[in-house]
């Protein structure tokens, strides 16, 4: 007895012969001489038909039920499939009630709904689709990432650095009894936060492997409960030595970005058939505009000129040196065209410490090479710079906001061997709401968790 699996079937690599199936239950129907029994496994956005004599139902036979069938394939008569099974036996092996269930098929493919049941909503075609999508698009990641001959390195969840220098920290208590109450507060009595960033230990590998990445959770005390803020995401982050000026690092975020769309596109048709019952219809008709490239690419000061030119269009308009809303962000994406967006060279003041300084502008204003991605409908999705490589630098920057003490390892890195260099981090998360069109972040996550809220 050979175990298959729904994809592999659809695919025709099994075409006949005796099978055997695991799944649960999608659909049902008795009719009075035959049983038609829809076995979904997971395995892609499909389901497979099971045909059956009405004698192999049972009252334990129902939707949710996850069952075993054995049986024979045979080409189907219904054009939407190419086999079907006809089975010689259906073993239910674990019921389902259909009256407590409650992913009630009304609710099937509203990604809202099945929020409410975090823990059966997998089990929702859409969210099944979603997830799969998901891990085509972590593969495409890692993919590109090794095709240009970047290091994967592990980079740390427990940190005593606050890269970001925002303050939106997770602290790390231990619950160790043999310490003293004191000890337990901290981690093993010394300060432990979970990463808001990679970045930092990324850049210590650049300095022996040139190209290195990682990608993980990244944690974020938020309170924001928009629809792009999560307080556990993911984070893309590439650190890259010998850079010649910002524009490599724009190159690398364009390059994986269109690379992961693309793929995406090529390689998951039905998945996205299927999701596209959930998303607004002109989604798919911005999709091409995503692989526009070069992505256009503004300066921050011409950012501020665009939006105080459009003044009206907004609750706040912003002076040169305040930072953008996502409102300003939405409407540079649209105003360039409904296409991603760079914008660089940000006031120095607005961006951590780790920024290299550009030379003062005409209007002796201080800026660092740095970069922010805005795509339409969602906002930022990338944030990149150079890092400051110069150790006097980097040293009376460091002074100035007080954090000399905390970064004299860091500094060290600029005192051996340091070299022009640069990288960016990706919020996954936002990248899935960009490209499958998805408005809500909790729906792009397989457990989302924020503010108030970590329900397992
Ligand atoms: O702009 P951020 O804060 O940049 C950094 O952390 C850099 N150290 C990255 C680097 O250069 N290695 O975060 C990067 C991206 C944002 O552009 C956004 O897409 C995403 O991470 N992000 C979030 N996504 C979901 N929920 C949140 N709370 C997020 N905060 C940031
Ligand atoms: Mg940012």
């Amino acid at each position: 007895r050979r175990l298959e699996n729904v994809r592999d079937v659809l695919r025709g690599s099994t075409r006949s012969g005796r099978v055997l199936m695991q799944g649960w239950v999608q659909g049902l129907r008795v009719q009075k001489d035959v049983l038609f029994v829809d076995v979904s496994d997971g395995s892609c956005s499909r389901v497979l038909q099971v045909i059956a004599d009405p004698s192999l139902h049972s009252s334990n036979l129902t939707f949710g039920s996850a069952v075993e069938v054995e049986g024979r394939l045979q080409a189907s008569p219904f054009p939407a499939q190419p086999v079907e099974i006809v089975a010689s036996s259906i073993v239910v092996l674990g019921t389902c009630d259909p009256l407590e269930y409650p992913l009630k098929r009304k609710h099937r493919y509203s990604l809202e709904n099945t929020r409410r049941y975090p823990h059966l909503r997998c089990r929702d075609p859409a969210f099944a689709a979603l997830l799969r999508l998901r891990a085509v698009a972590t593969s495409a990641t890692h993919k590109f990432f090794q095709d240009q001959g970047y290091l994967q390195i592990h980079t740390p969840i427990l940190t005593s650095n606050d890269c970001e220098g925002a303050g939106e920290l997770f602290h790390v208590q231990s619950s160790h009894t043999a310490d003293s109450q004191d000890a337990r507060k901290e981690f093993f009595n010394s300060p432990a936060y979970l990463t808001v960033s990679g970045q930092l230990h990324l850049e210590v590998m650049a300095g022996a492997f040139r190209k290195v990445y990682t990608f993980g959770p990244t944690f974020r005390a938020d309170s924001s409960q928009s629809r792009r803020h999560l307080a556990e995401f993911h984070m893309v982050e590439a650190e890259i030595s010998f850079t010649q000026g910002l524009q490599d690092v724009i190159q690398e975020i364009e390059g994986l970005y269109c690379s992961v769309v693309r793929h995406i596109l090529t390689s998951c048709s039905s998945d996205l058939e299927l999701l596209r019952r959930c998303t607004a219809p002109e989604h798919k008709a911005k999709l091409d505009k995503l692989l526009s490239i070069p992505f256009k690419s503004i300066t921050y000061s011409e950012a501020i000129d665009i939006l105080q030119n459009s003044a009206k269009a907004f609750h706040f308009v912003p002076d040169w040196g305040k930072d953008l809303q996502r409102e300003h962000e939405l409407y540079l994406a649209t105003h360039c065209g409904d296409v991603p967006v760079f914008v660089t060279d940000w006031p120095r003041e607005l961006k951590p410490f780790y920024a290299r300084q550009n030379e003062t502008d005409e209007h002796s204003r201080m800026t660092v090479a740095s970069v922010d991605l805005l795509v339409p409908d969602i906002g930022e999705v990338c944030g990149g710079s150079l890092r400051e490589e110069r150790e006097s630098v980097l040293q009376e920057r460091l002074n100035r906001l007080g954090l000399l003490d905390s970064y004299q390892w860091y500094l060290d890195l600029r005192k051996y061997g340091s070299v022009p260099h640069g990288g960016f981090g990706l919020g996954f998360e936002r990248l899935l709401q960009n490209v499958l069109g998805i408005p809500n972040i909790r729906d792009v996550i397989p457990f989302p968790r924020l503010y108030h809220s970590c329900p397992l």
